[in-house]
């Protein structure tokens, strides 16, 4: 039975969908309920974190902002999955393009998430995981974006605690490994989804790419967010 409240999540009756997309942003939530919801209602405005449920082709979706770094998403998302029943989490979010072939606009989905957090530390496996997301849900992102015409890249991304670096090499050096892009929150929703059995997808426009130095404009990002939220919310097909 889901609990009606936790420490940060407080929907006072308003329900929760077991599908949820997961901006960082809680004004984007907001306004992907405004936008692209039906009869949406406002289930959480803890700490300014809002979340909303509607219909999206007459199927039950959520939204709900996680914030920025592992910690929050992780909080978050725990709490979605194990006291809300949510079982279909779809981070929507913004990297930065490791490789030259990412170009503004892309689509990347995450196959897998590295890290330099700890994390995944907490689990005690005897080596090194490599969480993943859920095959069906890229499977079907990734064909979404073929008939749409999008160009969508699916490979390894790194979540990082740091947005700025120490070191100059920090990021070429995931790249040197294959790792496509990074951003800061999707190892900790593929560690909390595959430890609890659930699915999770996280996908992401290119906002910036470190190696052309390319960066969207904010028309740009608004454009681009607006499409991938249209692909994202297709998995309510699912
Ligand atoms: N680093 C981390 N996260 C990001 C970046 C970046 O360069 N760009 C968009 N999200």
């Amino acid at each position: 039975m889901p609990r009606t409240s936790t420490p940060h999540i407080k929907p006072d009756g308003a329900p929760i969908a077991e599908t949820i997309l997961l901006p960082g942003d809680p004004l984007r939530a907001r306004y992907i309920a405004e936008t692209f919801l039906e009869d949406a209602v406002q289930f959480n405005s803890v700490r300014n974190m809002l979340g909303y449920t509607g219909t999206f082709n007459g199927r039950e979706l959520s939204v709900m902002g996680t914030g920025m770094g592992i910690p929050s998403m992780a909080l978050y998302s725990w709490e979605l999955i194990h006291e809300f029943g949510c079982r279909k989490l779809v981070r929507i979010g913004s990297c930065g393009g490791l490789t030259p072939e990412l170009g503004l606009n892309d689509i990347v989905l995450a196959q897998a998430a590295s890290t330099d957090s700890n994390y995944l530390a907490q689990f005690d496996l005897p080596g090194t995981w490599a969480p993943t997301g859920s095959f069906r849900l890229l499977d079907h992102v990734y064909r979404g974006a073929a008939e749409r015409g999008i160009t969508a890249h699916a490979g390894n991304v790194v979540s990082s605690d740091t947005f700025y670096h120490a070191q100059d090499d920090t990021t070429q050096r995931w790249a040197r490994m294959g790792v496509l892009a990074v951003e800061m929150e999707t190892v900790g929703l593929y560690a909390n989804a595959a430890a609890a059995g659930v699915e999770a997808l996280a996908m992401f426009t290119v906002s910036d790419n470190l190696v052309t130095h390319e960066e969207m404009s904010p028309e740009q990002r608004q454009t681009g967010f607006a499409q991938m939220i249209e692909l994202a919310a297709t998995v309510t097909e699912l």
